[in-house]
């Protein structure tokens, strides 16, 4: 048992605290730059084998290859996935290898295609709402990263734990109890030490909190109530994919419209998302790339 000031310290001691995949960090400081072009991303993703592997299956994928040409270089790739597409591709792919966690294989697939849907469906609901498309996906991608920052800093035990079968409001109170502080404000802690956004930071700090003020947040606890709902932990990203891109418009929650209030909401930095290609984008992020299999 922690109080919160001792979880608080122990997750921000700098020794063995694991850091965000550099491939995650330099994808994100290119989407914001606003000259970012296909060769530079190329050039990023050129540097780690496992990535540009992702993104080489996933153009190749019989939904971006209907034709049957495939595409054996980096900027082909890019070209045919579009920058959008690729980086959400560096993103996902860059947690799943680079961000070590101690626990099993499979653990780890279930919590980043958990983690997937509900990126996803922020990202679509961001754009419904004039939010940063980009930038909440984001979001969603990390809103639970908490909870592996709670089993690697502060119980080795935490997902073999009841904890584990724990959900919403429960799983909050239980992780208050045990470690003074809840995965979404073990998340927030990670996130300020890793100098991202603040916006990105009370996104994740209030993921369980529906009735927040914020937009973005409600807008990720809404995803993630949908995500829960519709995709039981474990659920594999093949399942996730196809299931979203048979039905998107099912998959955003009806969100009231609130007002938003500009000093609340992200700053636009990126452009990102064209049109509504949720469905192609979905089916192939999901379909033919290595860390899908289990
Ligand atoms: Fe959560
Ligand atoms: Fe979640």
């Amino acid at each position: 048992m922690y109080c919160r000031e001792d979880s608080l310290t122990l997750i921000e001691m700098m020794e063995d605290i694991p850091t965000l995949p550099e491939s995650f960090m330099r994808i994100r400081t290119l989407m914001n730059r606003k000259e970012a072009n296909i060769k530079e991303l190329a050039e990023m993703i050129r540097t780690d084998q496992a990535i540009a592997a992702s993104v080489l299956k996933c153009a190749n994928s019989p939904h971006y290859n209907a034709m049957g040409h495939p595409v054996g270089s980096l900027p082909q790739a890019i070209a045919r996935l579009g920058f959008t597409e690729t980086s959400h591709i560096v993103m996902a792919a860059s947690l799943l290898y680079g961000f070590t966690l101690p626990f099993g294989m499979n653990y780890i697939r279930a919590l980043w295609a958990h983690a997937f849907a509900v990126g996803l469906i922020c990202e679509r609901m961001a754009k419904e709402h004039g939010l940063d498309q980009g930038e909440m996906f984001t979001a969603g991608l990390l809103h639970d990263i908490g909870k592996a920052v709670i089993g690697i800093r502060l119980d080795l035990t935490y997902f073999e734990s009841n904890m584990a079968a724990l959900h919403g409001e429960e799983l909050i109170d239980a992780e208050r109890k045990a470690y003074g502080l809840n995965h979404a404000e073990a998340g927030a802690a990670i996130l300020r030490h890793w100098n991202l956004p603040e916006s990105l930071q009370r996104t994740v700090a209030e993921h369980h909190n529906p009735e927040t003020s914020f937009l973005p947040a409600k807008i990720c606890a809404l995803a993630n109530t949908e995500a829960n709902e519709r995709f039981p932990f474990g659920s594999s990203l093949d399942h996730i994919g196809s299931t979203l891109a048979c039905d998107p418009a099912q998959v955003e929650p009806q969100l009231p419209r609130p007002a938003v209030n500009k000093a609340e909401t992200p700053d636009k930095r990126m452009q990102l998302g064209s049109e509504d290609n949720f469905l192609s984008k979905a089916r192939a992020l999901l379909q033919d790339t290595p860390w899908v299999k289990a």
